[in-house]
């Protein structure tokens, strides 16, 4: 669980470096970060002094908290995010959305690097994630409910908010950017799935897999936060082609999707 003071505590220090208040946020999944590099005015916060921080050792990951302006809106980012797999806890991993939302943010564009289960998609699509599935059996509300954070039973009906998708939508069209929609599922890794798994997860409704975002996407709900979700598929699942995954190959394949990711995340931002 959350705890209030907490949340307080890493607000208080945010707030001590900058009187910007963000009306929005965004999680910079591997290799997507340098989205962060073209905001203005911008205070750099490294993880690492923010209290109750953790601190990811993912590669691709910067580690720090950026707030400043970006196509004339106020904006948290967060350069690289910490995974499950890392060994943090849930609550770990998801105590940024909470202090995000305690910064004033409304809205929430969660990005990640993930994998194309669906084979009509290509290595360096974008997704619009209209749903996930969440397969590890871990959700990071178990445990007591901080009620003065959200209710008990949050609604996951809209945990991907539809009106935010329609804009992504629209300027994928405007911008002529490639932008499926698809479910991504949750995988803890660090080990990437079997292809015997990938075919399950097919099965199962899932056109993406990766190894981060669910969590994130449930604390928003939990805040009431709307939620926009981007994949970047950097590699078809395993089994799907006949050669081996590497991580190398999904920072390359982010960075060479970075300009189209880039184009569609400053123009959602600017319609929001
Ligand atoms: N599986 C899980 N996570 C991933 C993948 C994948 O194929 N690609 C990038 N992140």
């Amino acid at each position: 669980m959350h705890e209030t003071s907490h949340i307080l505590e890493a607000k208080q220090f945010i707030t001590s470096k900058t009187d910007l208040v963000p009306e929005m946020g965004i999680i910079l999944g591997s290799g997507l970060g340098s989205l962060a590099d073209e905001m203005d005015n911008a205070t750099i916060i490294p993880y690492k002094e923010i209290p109750h921080f953790a601190e990811s050792s993912a590669i691709g990951h910067a580690n720090e908290l950026v707030i400043g302006t970006l196509e004339g809106k106020t904006v948290v980012a967060m350069k690289g995010r910490y995974h499950y797999y890392e060994g943090y806890s849930l609550d770990d991993i998801t105590f940024p959305v909470r202090v995000m939302k305690s910064l004033g943010i409304e809205n929430l564009i969660i990005t990640n690097a993930c994998g194309a289960v669906n084979t009509s998609f290509n290595p360096g699509d974008l997704m619009l994630i209209t749903d996930h599935i969440n397969l590890t059996g871990q959700n990071p509300l178990i445990g007591p409910n901080n009620d003065e954070l959200g209710t008990r039973f949050p609604d996951l009906s809209e945990a991907y908010n539809r009106a935010l998708g329609t804009i992504a939508k629209e300027v994928a069209k405007e911008h002529d950017i490639t932008l499926r929609e698809g479910v991504y599922t949750w995988w803890t890794g660090p080990a990437y799935e079997t292809p015997a798994e990938i075919r399950m997860i097919r099965t199962l409704g899932g056109d993406a897999v990766g190894m981060s975002t669910v969590p994130e996407a449930i604390i928003a709900a939990h805040a009431n936060v709307n939620v926009l979700g981007v994949s970047c598929l950097t590699n078809m699942a395993c089994g799907i082609l006949d050669e081996p995954l590497s991580h190398e190959d999904v920072i390359a394949v982010a960075a060479k999707s970075k300009e189209a990711f880039m184009t569609l995340i400053k123009n959602v931002i600017k319609k929001i």
